[in-house]
This record gives C-alpha cells, sequence and structure tokens, in this order.
C-alpha cells in the first residue's frame, strides 16, 4: 500500500509555506540573519512540538518564521517544498502565504511574495509542478488590518490567484471579514477560508454565504449538522482535510476516528492535504498512508481522493485535463 501512495499523482491544494519550515533550515537561517531562536538544536526544536489544541501551535509556528528576512529565505523555503512535492509525487499545488506575520515584522510585502514566486516558477520549469499562490488574512487580526494588506496585493495580482482566511478560529467567525472578501472578490481574486476545523460548523456555512469561498480548508465539523451535509453534497463543495494536522491538534483523538473516509463515502469532494508538514510529521505521502493504515480502504478510493483535488482546484481545464491523465495512466499501470 505505501508503494501505491507513494507512486500515486497527487495535488495539494492546503498547505501554508511557512509551515514547511523545517528544523533544520530553521537554524540555518537564523544562523545566516543573526536571529536568537530559543533552542540549541533542530532536535530540541521538535522536542519543542507538542501541541494540545491550535492556539499552542499557532503560538509556536508564528516564532519560527521570524527567521525570514531576505527575498533569498522565502526563496530557499519554498525550493526545499517543492522537493518534497516531487518526492511525493505532487505534480500540482496550492500554497498559502501569511504576508501579515511578515509585514508586521517590517519586512515588504515583495520580498515575501517575489521569494515564494521565483521558487514556484523554478519549480514549473525544472520540476514540471504546476502550482498557485494564496494569500491569506491571519483571523485574529482587524479586517482594517487585512484591508491594508489587501491593497498591498494588488500590485502583484499577476502572482496571487485567491485569498483565505486562517490562524485562530475560536473566537473570529467569517462575517469579521466579510467585507474584505467582497472586496477581494472584485478585485477579481477567489476565496477560500479555514472553517470548522476547531470552531462550529457554523462558520463553514458562513464562510459559503458571507466569503463567497470555493473550497473550504478543514472543515470537518461539518457532520455536527446533517442539513450542511446535504448543502456541501448538492454544491459539490470541496473540503481540504488535513489528517496529521487534525491529530497533533486534537481536531480528533485518534487517526482511527479521523472522518475524512467517512465523508468521501457519503460522497463530499474529500481531498487529502498535509497543512503544515514541518510541525505535524509528514507531507503529502505520509498523511495518505496514515489514513490508509488506520481505515479500511481501497486503492480506487485513495485515487479518488487526487480526482476530487484536480477538479477543486484552480488549475485551468487543460492543466486539469493533463492531471487525469496522469492518475489514469499511473492506475492503469498499477493493475498491469
Ligand atoms: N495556520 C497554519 N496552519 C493553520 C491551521 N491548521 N489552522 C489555522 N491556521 C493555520
Ligand atoms: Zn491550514
Amino acid at each position: 500500500m505505501r508503494q501505491f501512495i507513494e507512486g500515486l499523482p497527487k495535488v495539494e491544494l492546503h498547505l501554508h509555506i511557512e509551515g514547511t519550515l523545517e528544523p533544520e533550515l530553521m537554524f540555518e537561517l537564523a544562523n545566516r540573519n543573526g536571529i536568537e531562536i530559543p533552542y540549541s538544536s533542530p532536535q530540541q526544536i521538535r522536542q519543542a512540538y507538542q501541541f494540545h489544541n491550535l492556539q499552542s501551535f499557532l503560538d509556536i509556528y508564528y516564532q519560527g518564521a521570524n527567521v525570514l528576512i531576505t527575498e533569498q529565505d522565502f526563496f530557499d523555503l519554498t525550493w526545499a517544498y517543492l522537493q518534497k512535492c516531487q518526492q511525493d509525487n505532487v505534480l500540482h499545488t496550492e500554497i498559502f502565504f501569511d504576508p501579515q506575520t511578515h509585514t508586521n515584522r517590517g519586512i515588504a510585502f515583495a520580498t515575501v511574495v517575489n521569494g515564494i514566486h521565483r521558487a514556484l516558477q523554478k519549480g514549473q520549469q525544472e520540476l514540471a509542478i504546476s502550482s498557485h499562490l494564496i494569500m491569506c488574512f491571519l483571523r485574529h487580526l482587524s479586517q482594517q488590518s487585512a484591508l491594508e494588506t489587501l491593497q498591498q496585493a494588488l500590485p502583484h495580482k499577476d502572482k496571487i490567484i485567491g485569498v483565505g482566511l486562517d490562524s485562530s478560529e475560536l473566537g473570529n467567525p467569517p462575517q469579521k471579514f466579510a467585507q474584505v472578501f467582497q472586496q477581494a472578490i472584485k478585485e477579481g481574486f477567489l476565496t477560500v477560508a479555514h472553517a470548522g476545523e476547531e470552531g462550529p460548523s457554523s462558520h463553514i456555512q458562513d464562510a459559503m454565504t458571507l466569503l463567497g469561498v470555493s473550497r473550504i480548508d478543514h472543515g470537518v465539523r461539518c457532520v455536527d449538522d446533517p442539513k450542511l451535509m446535504q448543502i456541501l453534497q448538492v454544491l459539490k463543495m470541496p473540503l481540504t482535510v488535513c489528517p496529521l494536522s487534525n491529530i497533533k491538534l486534537k481536531v480528533f483523538d485518534s487517526m482511527q476516528e479521523h472522518n475524512v473516509v467517512e465523508l468521501l463515502h457519503q460522497g463530499l469532494c474529500v481531498t487529502i492535504n498535509s497543512d503544515d508538514p514541518a510541525y505535524f510529521g509528514g507531507y503529502m505521502t505520509d498523511n495518505f498512508h496514515q489514513i490508509a493504515l488506520t481505515h479500511p480502504i481501497e486503492s480506487k478510493e485513495l485515487a479518488q481522493f487526487t480526482r476530487n483535488a484536480i477538479d477543486a482546484s484552480f488549475a485551468s481545464d487543460d492543466r486539469k485535463q493533463d492531471l487525469i491523465r496522469h492518475l489514469e495512466g499511473y492506475l492503469v499501470q498499477c493493475i498491469q
């Protein structure tokens, strides 16, 4: 099964680039930039990654991002992630970045976006990995701050396909950001939002009606509302689910109790993703594998996660066709 999963063509739709900062690179960048970090080795950093909820993770995660200073740092971070994509046979990826985490420390918006974008171009040219970039607003900050961030993004429209909403869900509902999302849609951005990760299922409904989202990030709490489940089925609203993340942040007590396979069986457009792989212990292959180890699931159902992700992606129709051809080719080769 592991071998099938390793070779399976994959599409990632929920990945925070700051969450791919491996302890070794964090150390290297801290040294390069003369930044003090409260750890003496990469092993010590890994030991500190014990989380009891989303907030306890976010506190450590924002601290880790402090080592990212120059355009080259953002390039190196993104390039390291793309190499993981190549290993895991991820053919297309849609990447979140959190500009406010950096601009609030005095790093220019252009430094962040240009570094990431340059690595993505190289990934397309040298690794044939297609990609899009989605800018997330931090929901623990104000809507005013999000509006200012949207203004900063306008000169970089050609590099950013959409906007999203992440960070602390509890106490920061979708309606807090209705105006900035309306504005972003007017500017031509697609929209997505984290909802129903730690927060209630009503956040999923509100993200659809108030933020006009094309996808829900996480969304696993949808099972609390049978009517919402029907709406998600009928609309084929994609949910970008992140199994290892949900276990590390205690959204579920164990992988056996994770509901992604149940959601798949109920006909929802669910996908598997890695969220913040450097913090949660695994990239795409590991996420697929953990689900396969703990649930009775067939190869064709694992392939369905990729089919759903192709459908749900913001790739062009031509690229979607191409991705389907890769997937079908692989499945045919596996039965021979
Ligand atoms: N930022 C990075 N990872 C996140 C997650 N899982 N939920 C909310 N915000 C995040
Ligand atoms: Zn996330």
